[in-house]
């Protein structure tokens, strides 16, 4: 494996290997920026047949490969897509038939039996169904969200559907399900949210952040107020929930999961849609989620991240039916073909904060349809 320590030490001893006078020959900077120090071999000329640099490459002239070079690889600022107002959000259904009583033989160490998960923006979308795959896994759950309303409806949708699944059970043995508002960009209204959650379930166990969104300008006229909205619900809410859980669990000396909702944007550059902040946030997530794992580590609080790659929500479906030539070229450069589903989450954020994943922490899970490998 490549160590950065044996690459520095290696260059130190080159360094100090060096006769004297070469090495005070050379000027300061060689020691500041040593390993992006490129001498000029020679004076630059206008006509690049007479460069010699450009003479000894192999690099193909400009359109040369014709007018689609690099047409599938780029940002397009035209490319513009339109995101209803929060009014106008189109709810997310609880999914049919995933959650009832099976008699398939599995391993234990997946439930989620006896645990409070709680999941940010969990009334719609990703966090929904991500939320119903908890509760079907025998976790209660918290659902908090900006939007109050919907919430308190997905709450009860999830408690309808899991009794339509599991008929004849007894009241005793129903989930606990309940709705939170919180901004959870706002260190306050997180605040009071967790209080809430704690009044009301008594204890956490587990977090899922998929409180999140994004939207689409070109980086030079991103307007900078929306850019920081942007930060302050990807990354802020995300960073504001996972120390407000992680505080409880250490005062209660609990073991606990947290799950956070990253995207595959933040390790590729999506096409053709520019949203340069975004697929950053996205990063800072994903780092985010390594850091305090080995912060919290000792604590026995795991922390791991989902990059979903494109997903078909409600939100995500009315965008591309819409946009029926942006579906065709997402679904072009998916491995799978096809984007994925809301369900395909659930059997993965189960999986990263049940038993069944005890020794895995900072790990990066990504349901991607293998997007990001190619
Ligand atoms: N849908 C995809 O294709 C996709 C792909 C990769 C990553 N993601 C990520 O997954 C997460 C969920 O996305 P989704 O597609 O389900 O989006 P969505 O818009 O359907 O759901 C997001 C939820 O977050 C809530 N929310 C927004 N701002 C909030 C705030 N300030 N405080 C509290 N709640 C807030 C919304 O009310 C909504 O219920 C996001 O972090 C998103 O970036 C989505």
């Amino acid at each position: 494996m490549f160590k950065p320590t044996v690459a520095r030490n290696s260059f130190k001893a080159l360094n100090t290997a060096r006769p004297a006078a070469f090495a005070a020959s050379r000027p300061a900077a060689a020691f500041t920026r040593p390993l992006s120090y490129t001498p000029a071999l020679h004076k630059k000329s206008n006509d690049p047949s007479k460069d010699p640099i450009e003479a000894a490459t192999t690099r193909a002239p400009e359109g040369a490969s014709g007018e689609h070079e690099g047409q599938f690889a780029r940002t397009d600022e035209s490319v513009h897509i339109e995101y209803p107002p929060d009014s106008e959000m189109p709810a997310q259904p609880v999914v049919q038939g995933r959650g009832g009583k099976h008699f398939k033989r599995t391993l234990a160490q997946f439930s989620l039996e006896k645990k409070v998960s709680m999941v940010t923006g969990g009334a719609r979308g990703l966090g929904l169904v991500m939320g119903q795959g908890l509760v079907a896994s025998g976790s209660d759950l918290a659902i908090v969200d900006l939007n109050r309303d919907e919430a308190v409806t997905a709450a009860q949708s999830l408690i309808d559907q899991f009794r339509k699944e599991n008929p004849g059970i007894e009241d005793t043995d129903m989930p606990t399900v309940t709705a939170h508002y919180a901004d959870v960009a706002n260190p306050d209204s997180v605040n009071a949210a967790l209080t809430e959650v704690l009044e009301k379930h008594g204890q956490i166990d587990n977090l899922v952040t998929s409180a999140g969104f994004t939207e689409n300008f070109d980086a030079i006229n991103y307007p900078f107020d929306r850019m920081q909205k942007l930060w302050g619900v990807n990354v802020d809410g995300t960073y504001l929930f996972a120390i407000g859980v992680a505080k409880h669990l250490m005062e209660r000396k609990a073991p606990g999961s947290i799950v956070m909702i990253g995207s595959m944007s933040g390790a590729i550059v999506n096409v053709p849609q520019p949203q340069a902040p975004y697929n950053a946030a996205k990063a800072a997530v994903r780092h985010l989620a390594a850091s305090l794992a080995v912060e919290w580590a000792g604590h026995d609080i795991r922390v791991n991240c989902i990059s979903p790659g494109y997903m078909l929500t409600a939100l995500t479906r009315k965008i591309l039916d819409e946009n029926p030539q942006l579906r065709d070229k997402w679904t072009s450069l998916i491995p799978a073909g096809k984007m994925g589903t809301p369900e395909d989450l659930m059997g993965a954020v189960t999986f990263l904060l049940s038993d069944a994943s005890k020794y895995i922490t900072g790990a990066e899970l990504r349901v991607d349809g293998g997007y990001t490998v190619t």
